[in-house]
């Protein structure tokens, strides 16, 4: 077995008795110790290439850049298949799958027994946020799939850097994976090995550990990620006093050169590496919009009284179907080169492809299974999970302190959910605590794809639902907490790009969101003006710079904004099947904002908060 580390010069005792303990569990062929140098991704890849598990793009349409074709049966996060395995099951909450940590590790141990015979074993350190940064985390993945190790290689700062920071004594996340298709002596392997049998992705909170069998596709498989930067990160945040949250994270400039930063929550599939990386409408000249991040922002106390973010990742894991010149450039340039496709269709001259990329479809494409397609066929070229995994480096809009170790200060949260009814497209909540309460009971209507079922409301807190690793009830009361912990809290809007009149979309969306940020920015810069509602402060049609966008009337906009007494009173009420889920978990100062909001809507009828936002009536 190789396990020849010396050149990286490892003393972490503690990293060392754990590769030699699992390295006998999983019984390797050999140990792999990345360095994370471009050499070596040059390396991985161009075996990859041999074995098949990657295809090389065509060098003069896309240099340096890959396509990876999935097994059909692993092609996206497995949420019933995730488990929180705290000590004690209230510990994981009434919304994560538990199981007591004694019981899981006996259902593992025979699958992780021998799981990597006739693989490699890679060692992959990593640091989640930019190394050394005191908002920055450790962790070290064991992997037997170099599709992981080169993915991780563009989404974290991974090898010989991460073991440096991490020296003789410093502390890790152990994040151990297996893609569970282990390979008997001479046996040919295959280009996407999984196990379809059996997936696990499994966290135990207080061992800061994360075991994960039997997929090698996105969240499950890339650790750092959605395992350690979401569940086990919120947990450690609980007990050290910050957040780790499902926010992108942008900057917003106006023409003055005056800068305020704001973390933005947003369920999957709403669009959130679109907003990340917005261009402003052309009549906002001088106005720009940077980008720090696009999925994930860890959340400190900073000296100054701010909240500071870090973005912990240092790539993008963006979904591709959907993304095009047209609804996001920034997000095309940045894959113009040195990235990886997964489960995209590939054009006959060696290039990519997927759905919406082009109005009108190539001739031909061998589509994300690996067959012959053309247009009409009846079938998706690409799956509609597929994803680009690219630098956020190459980003045209990435913000000149993304890398900035003290993070950058946070002015403003906001938190959006997709209904096509009911939420105004912005408001800003009265205070923290009702900023709190609004973004706990946020919804998004299901998709087809992901329910079968269309427009049923699923609550998804703060858009953690998937991702927070303990009791949601204690998550709500640790954001209560955090206000007191800086002299200059955010403040807190929420935000829907999605509601409908008729079947149609009342907001046109995308580069038009620019002037909500706007009028976000002048509230923070203590400018913006609005009037007042029971659900806070909002908007009026002139309050809205409507430059360059002919088709936006004062009664559209009024179709948009509108809140409707009695249709708030029973979407209050209804947040009561979540509420109630928490029991004694659930901190009183929700339901006492949720009394005051039903007992400020039941004095102020519909028809007069209609009203007010058609006249703008009533300036604050
Ligand atoms: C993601 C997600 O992949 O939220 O970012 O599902
Ligand atoms: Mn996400």
């Amino acid at each position: 077995m190789n396990t020849d580390f010396n050149h990286l010069n490892v003393t972490n005792r503690k990293l060392l008795a754990w590769v030699t303990e699992m390295a006998t569990l999983c019984q390797p062929a050999q140990i792999y110790w990345c360095d994370g140098s471009d050499q070596e991704y040059d390396r991985l890849c161009t075996e990859m290439v041999k074995s098949g598990t990657l295809k090389r793009l065509n060098p003069a349409k896309r240099p340096n850049s890959f396509l990876a074709l999935s097994d059909p049966s692993d092609v996206a996060r497995v949420e019933d298949r995730t488990f929180i395995c705290s000590v004690k099951k209230e510990d994981a909450g009434p919304t994560n799958n538990w199981m007591a940590p004694a019981e899981m590790k006996e259902t593992l141990q025979p699958l992780f027994s021998g799981c990597m015979r006739g693989r490699t074993m890679y060692v992959v350190p990593f640091s989640m946020g930019p190394l050394g940064s005191p908002i920055s985390h450790i962790g070290v993945e064991l992997t037997d799939s170099p599709y992981v190790v080169a993915n991780m290689k563009i989404m974290t700062r991974m090898g010989k850097g991460p073991l440096e920071v991490l020296g003789a004594n410093g502390d890790f996340v152990k994040c151990l994976h297996s893609v569970g298709a282990p390979l008997a002596a001479g046996q040919a392997d295959v280009k996407w090995p999984c196990n379809a049998e059996h997936k696990y992705i499994v966290h135990f909170p207080e061992e800061r550990t994360i075991m994960s069998f039997g997929s090698g596709y996105g969240g499950n498989a890339l650790l750092g990620k959605k395992c350690f930067a979401l569940r086990i990160a919120s947990e450690m945040g609980r007990r050290e006093g910050w957040l780790a949250e499902h926010m992108l994270i942008l900057g917003i400039e106006n023409p003055k050169g005056q800068k305020v930063y704001v973390g933005a929550a947003f369920p999957s599939a709403c669009g959130k590496t679109n907003l990340a990386m917005l261009i402003p409408p052309k009549a906002f000249s001088g106005w720009k919009i940077t980008t720090v991040g696009d999925d994930i922002a860890w959340i400190k106390p900073g000296p100054d009284g701010y909240l500071r973010a870090i973005n912990p990742e240092s790539g993008y894991f963006g979904v591709a179907p959907g993304t095009s010149y047209k609804t996001n450039p920034n997000a095309m340039r940045s894959i113009e080169k040195n990235t990886i496709f997964t489960n995209v269709a590939e054009t006959i001259d060696g290039d990519v492809w997927w759905e919406d990329l082009t109005e009108t479809p190539p001739a031909r494409l061998i589509d994300w299974q690996g067959k012959e397609w053309t247009p009409g066929c009846g079938r998706k070229a690409a799956h509609p999970n597929a994803r680009f995994t690219a630098p956020a480096s190459q980003c045209p809009s990435v913000d000149a302190d993304w890398e900035n170790a003290a993070g950058v200060p946070i002015s403003a949260f906001i938190f959006g959910g997709r209904r096509a009814d009911t939420i105004p497209l912005v408001y800003q909540a009265k205070d923290w605590e009702s900023g709190v309460y609004l973004a706990a009971t946020t919804g998004s209507e299901t998709t087809a794809a992901a329910t079968g079922q269309v427009g049923v409301v699923r609550r998804d807190p703060m858009a953690m639902l998937p991702f927070c690793g303990y009791n949601m009830g204690d998550y709500f009361a640790h954001w209560l907490k955090m206000r007191g912990t800086v002299t200059h809290p955010p403040l807190i809007f929420g935000v829907n790009w999605f509601r409908k009149k008729d079947g149609k979309f009342l907001w046109p969306g995308y580069g038009d969101n620019m002037r909500v940020l706007q009028w976000i920015f002048e509230r923070v810069q203590g400018r913006g003006q609005s009037i007042e509602t029971p659900l806070g402060h909002v908007p009026t049609f002139q309050d809205l710079d409507w430059s360059g966008l002919a088709d936006m009337s004062d009664a559209r906009f009024n179709e948009v904004m509108k809140i409707d007494a009695e249709v708030w009173a029973k979407e209050i009420s209804s947040h009561n099947e979540l509420l109630e889920k928490f029991g004694d978990r659930l901190p009183p100062a929700l339901r006492a904002a949720q009394m005051r909001m039903l007992a400020d809507f039941s004095t102020t009828p519909s028809a007069n908060l209609n009203q007010r936002s058609l006249t703008g009536a009533g300036l604050a």
